[in-house]
């Protein structure tokens, strides 16, 4: 049978810990399975995946399709599709390789409006690399739209983050509607961090969503927020890491 990356995705409300969980679960993945090829991918136009993971990518993905796009208006049809077979290659341009992973950057698309392109040339980037690689975290943008739009169709585990808020889980329960339909997901979950005290847990409302564990309040990341440190510096006895870590052996990942 043909081999298929695991692909893992952060989905949820602004500011509940996305980025910072993506960045512990690659984390994870680098130190469960260094020999496994992993890609991290930084799908948020507010971008933060690479400040978390202590990269800096110099072109991203949205260069690539604006370049591609200019290259096609100047020239003629021809040339379009010649343009845009060589944004295939440009893509590994875009990526950053350190010593247990890759990463890549959906970037910063500058005008309004221009999102829904960005997300439908990250669909067909997700598509066309994602053989090269065993694993694949993706930090999703706020919110529905790349759920809606079918950029996260081939992910395998789809992680849910929360904080205890009526809206955070308001916002996680119609994310898991959606994607019961348009996300090919074998397990799904939620994460809820940033948690007071684990009492509050008993007060709130996740749906049908299976429960992967909860992470308290962590001073390390206050820290690297602090000083604009890696999260990969963590070390391993703190809530954050000991929570996803619980987290992705429920999914069976590590
Ligand atoms: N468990 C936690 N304890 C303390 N601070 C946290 C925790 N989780 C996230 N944060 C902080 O909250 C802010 C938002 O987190 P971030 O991961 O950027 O969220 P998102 O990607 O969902 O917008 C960051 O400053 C981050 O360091
Ligand atoms: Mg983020």
């Amino acid at each position: 049978m043909e081999k298929k990356p695991i692909v893992l995705a952060v989905a949820g409300k602004g500011g509940v810990g996305k980025t910072s969980l993506a960045a512990v679960m690659v984390k994870l993945l680098v130190e469960a399975y260094p020999d496994k090829k992993i890609l991290a991918i930084d799908a948020d136009p507010a971008v933060g995946l690479s400040t978390a993971l202590g990269v800096e990518p110099e072109l991203t993905l949205d260069d690539i399709r604006k370049e591609a796009v200019e290259a096609a208006e100047r020239g003629d049809a021809g040339a379009t599709v010649e343009v845009l077979g060589e944004a295939r290659y440009r893509i590994f341009d875009c990526m950053i390789e350190t010593g247990g992973f890759s990463f890549i950057a959906i970037g910063r698309p500058e005008a309004a409006g221009c999102y829904c392109k960005i997300n439908t040339y990250l669909k067909e980037v997700i598509a066309s690399i994602s053989d090269n690689f065993d694993y694949i975290v993706i930090d999703g943008e706020a919110g529905i739209e790349q759920i809606n739009r079918r950029v996260m169709e081939k992910v395998t585990h789809l992680v849910l983050v929360t904080d205890s808020s009526k809206k955070g889980c308001d916002v996680i329960k119609t994310i898991k509607k959606v994607a019961d339909d348009l996300v090919m997901y074998e397990q799904i979950g939620v994460v809820v961090n940033r948690v007071p005290s684990e009492d509050v847990l008993s007060y709130m409302d996740l749906g049908s969503i299976p429960f992967l564990g909860a992470i308290g309040v962590d001073a390390n990341l206050t820290e690297c927020d602090l000083k604009g440190k890696s999260v990969l510096e963590i070390v391993d006895d703190t809530a954050i890491v000991t929570g996803m870590k619980k987290a992705l052996a429920k999914l069976e990942i590590i």
